[in-house]
């Protein structure tokens, strides 16, 4: 059971980066509220369009009311199934139209990933992993926690310290054994024709 998993980068990168992936296993220990407040600091100080921060954090903490379980309800089954163990849980939300002047703000979701990739380095920093997913009922997540007209469900994290699974059926264990995967530069960094990869990368 990897509790470290470093990419296995072609070209130097920082060591968070390399140290930052998804497990499914997570210890049950909590997160101490200072490592919650350095997170969502992280996240506060992402770049966005038109300085507009249009990233809302709605954060479950297990054992605090009754906001993990609300969040737990909308996850897939199959998300459901480990994100249960983690402690803290959080659903991203984009607001979808610029403050200022109320037109439709299309980099809201860019910007809201981005809030999410500075708090899972940040994460990292302080000894804990992040787990992002799709898997999620947004329409149930809006529901179960009020989200208003205007605002988008975009993803839900988990974050916690890493685990040795134990708590886990093997099956889903296992998926923290497989071996981390890119596609290679050349496929997604192209030069002045599409697909063509640029001269510096030869
Ligand atoms: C927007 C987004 C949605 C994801 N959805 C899920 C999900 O529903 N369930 C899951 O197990 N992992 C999910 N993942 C995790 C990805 O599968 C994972 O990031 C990818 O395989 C790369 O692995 P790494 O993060 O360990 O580098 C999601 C990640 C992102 C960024």
């Amino acid at each position: 059971m990897p509790v470290d998993k470093p990419a296995p980068v072609d070209h130097p990168v920082h060591p968070h980066i390399r140290a930052r992936w998804s497990p499914v296993a997570f210890d049950v220990r909590p997160v101490e509220p200072e490592k919650l407040r350095s997170l969502f600091e992280a996240a506060r100080w992402a770049s966005s369009s038109f300085n507009e921060q249009p990233w809302r954090f709605v954060v479950g903490v297990k054992g605090q009311g009754d906001t993990f379980e609300r969040i737990l309800s909308t996850l897939g089954e199959a998300n459901a199934a480990w994100a249960q163990h983690a402690p803290v849980l959080v659903i991203s939300v984009a607001k979808l139209s610029f403050t200022r002047n109320g037109n439709s703000n299309r980099h809201a979701w860019h910007d809201v990933g981005q809030a999410a990739a500075s708090l899972a380095i940040q994460a990292t920093e302080l000894g804990l992993r992040v787990h992002q997913m799709a898997g999620f009922n947004p329409a149930k997540a809006r529901t179960e926690l009020g989200i208003p007209d205007d605002y988008e469900p975009v993803t839900a994290i988990v974050i916690g310290y890493p685990g040795d699974g134990s708590l886990l059926p093997e099956t889903t264990r296992a998926r923290d054994d497989g071996a981390r995967q890119r596609r290679p530069m050349a496929q997604i960094v192209f030069g002045g024709t599409w697909e063509q990869p640029p001269a510096w990368l030869a």
